[in-house]
């Protein structure tokens, strides 16, 4: 009998990416795209702090995240095997909400960004278009997983060793341009500089949307506000706090702040 949290397979995607996968039924019950899970990461409880991942996928009762190794805990997470258990929390925060009926679900993601709105694919009953950008073509990932879904894909890279050279900016802009008269609604996530430009160019399109702004998580539960962003508000100065982890981490494009 498997436990809840136990890794039934941790392997490298490519580069310092890894995909983890969790025994975990009652997460995969309710989770939606835009949720995270919080991990607690070593099996012997001595690293106090959890860490946020994005849900990438749920199949049966399995929990899928993929990571990128960028300090301490991840790489402990990457040095995991089948049969450790780590400590789930989720599923937490607000998720991306369906589109309308004949609307065009367009998916913006800037590196592994891509790994938060996979789980749309499987939600959302339309198919759409997926947008990636990243430094370089050992960045661009899962766009595999988005064409055997049926996704039509498109990739920006920053050096132009893969795709479009230049922003993920560039092929919304052109997405928009090619096709004036569809009616697409936007789904972001990304580092933020790369959220910033593109709230800004689409609401100068006036085109809809939702935007997960990532932020650095504590609790993870609405309890310490770690986790605070700017967003609109109506009253002076024209913005106000929210907490990524309970209010967020999707806040729809109108409320975003865009500084
Ligand atoms: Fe503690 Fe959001 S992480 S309030």
């Amino acid at each position: 009998m498997m436990k809840n949290g136990e890794i039934i397979e941790n392997q490298r995607l490519k580069g310092d990416y890894f995909k983890v996968r969790f025994y975990a039924p009652q997460i995969c019950e309710t989770a939606r795209a835009g949720q995270f899970v919080h991990v607690r990461i070593t099996p012997r409880g001595d690293r106090i702090l959890r860490r946020p991942f994005s849900i990438y996928n749920c199949e049966n009762d399995a929990l899928e995240v993929v990571y990128k190794v960028v300090g301490g805990g991840t790489k402990e997470l990457s040095e995991l095997s089948p049969g450790n258990v780590c400590n789930l929390l989720g599923p937490l925060g607000v998720s991306f909400s369906d589109p309308l009926p004949g609307v065009i679900p367009v998916l913006v993601a800037g590196g592994y960004g891509a790994a938060a709105t996979y789980l749309l694919t499987k939600q959302v009953s339309q198919r759409g278009i997926f947008l990636i950008g990243a430094r370089s073509k050992s960045d661009v990932l899962l766009t595999d997983e988005y064409q055997k879904e049926k996704y039509e894909v498109r990739v920006a890279t920053d050096d132009g060793s893969e795709g479009h050279c230049g922003f993920v900016t560039d092929l919304v802009a052109q997405l928009l341009k090619e096709k004036p008269d569809e009616k697409f609604f936007f789904y972001g996530c990304g580092p933020h500089p790369m959220l910033m430009a593109l709230a800004k160019l689409l609401r100068a399109n006036r085109q809809k949307g939702e935007l997960s702004i990532d932020h650095l998580m504590c609790c993870g539960i609405g309890a310490c506000f770690a986790c605070v962003v700017k967003v609109k508000a109506d009253t002076l100065p024209g913005w106000t706090f929210a907490r990524a982890c309970v209010d967020g981490p999707v806040f729809n494009l109108d409320s975003v702040y865009v500084e």
